[in-house]
């Protein structure tokens, strides 16, 4: 089936959109203008082997709900988009960001950054380890306010770095998401339903015990550091490796592909 409804550029119920949107005719550049190079090389930035997993980059365990989000990624015709860079950032499980821009005031997660990358494999295979986001409202540019249902921000980079393609990901079940105003935008069922993660229990850890807990780590100075490099001892303690697995899988293009910002 052949969408063809896709939701307007620099609609208002994106808070971002306007900024991501031309606001001027294209300019034509001969292909020689640009430098060319095949593929995506991430040599020089190699995710190191924790940037996949959002809840080991503090000294703790964040507060929320653990989560496994994992997929593929294809381009139109099926095929795996392999080694390519997937970001993602999110709020905690508050529904708080680490961003001078957040100005709601919710509380802060002393152990979690809300921010995490890795490359897929030969593939097209992503998989992070996160807690579950929390909702939080936003100001529209219309002035209207509106909670934003539980959602995780992707960054995908295809064949290169000009190609990177942004969207946002929620959660199969979520009652919030029939008021969200952004994914709303999408006029078509199937694209909104191509942005909805769905619960993979095939993949869901359960583990009754963990680890003996130890003290909290929070020092009550209020003052945000930057996240330890994870080489320390913390950072191969064992941990209860239960969580609920999410399954969302991404095709960048073509008459089926997830839409983006
Ligand atoms: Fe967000």
């Amino acid at each position: 089936m052949i969408r063809n409804v896709n939701p307007p550029l620099a609609d208002s119920s994106s808070a971002v959109s306007l900024l991501r949107v031309p606001v001027k005719p294209p300019v034509h550049l001969d292909r020689g203008w640009f430098h060319w190079l095949e593929g995506p090389v991430f040599d020089q930035i190699r995710p190191g082997p924790l940037d996949a997993d959002l809840t080991a980059h503090g000294n703790g365990e964040p507060i929320g709900t653990k989560i496994i989000v994992h997929g593929r990624i294809t381009d139109s015709d099926g095929n795996p988009v392999r080694h390519t860079l997937v970001e993602i950032w999110q709020a905690n499980a508050a529904g708080g960001y680490i961003d001078s821009l957040d100005q709601s005031g919710f509380p802060l997660d002393p152990n979690f950054f809300g921010a995490g990358r890795c490359l897929t494999d030969h593939n097209g295979y992503y998989r992070f380890i996160t807690i579950r986001p929390g909702p939080y409202p936003a100001m529209f540019r219309d002035g209207g306010r509106a909670w934003r249902a539980s959602h995780i921000h992707f960054s995908i980079f295809g064949s290169s770095a000009s190609s990177r393609l942004i969207t946002q990901m929620f959660f199969e079940g979520d009652a919030l998401i029939k008021h969200d105003r952004l994914i709303n935008s999408i006029t078509c069922p199937l694209g909104r339903d191509a942005l909805i993660a769905k619960l993979d229990i095939d993949n869901t850890i359960s583990e009754s015990f963990g680890p003996p807990r130890t003290r909290p780590t929070l020092d009550g100075s209020g003052v945000l550091v930057d996240p330890p490099a994870r080489s320390d001892a913390n950072a191969l303690l064992p941990r209860n490796p239960s969580a609920l697995a999410y399954r969302f899988d991404i095709r960048l293009r073509g008459p089926r592909g997830t839409y983006f910002e």
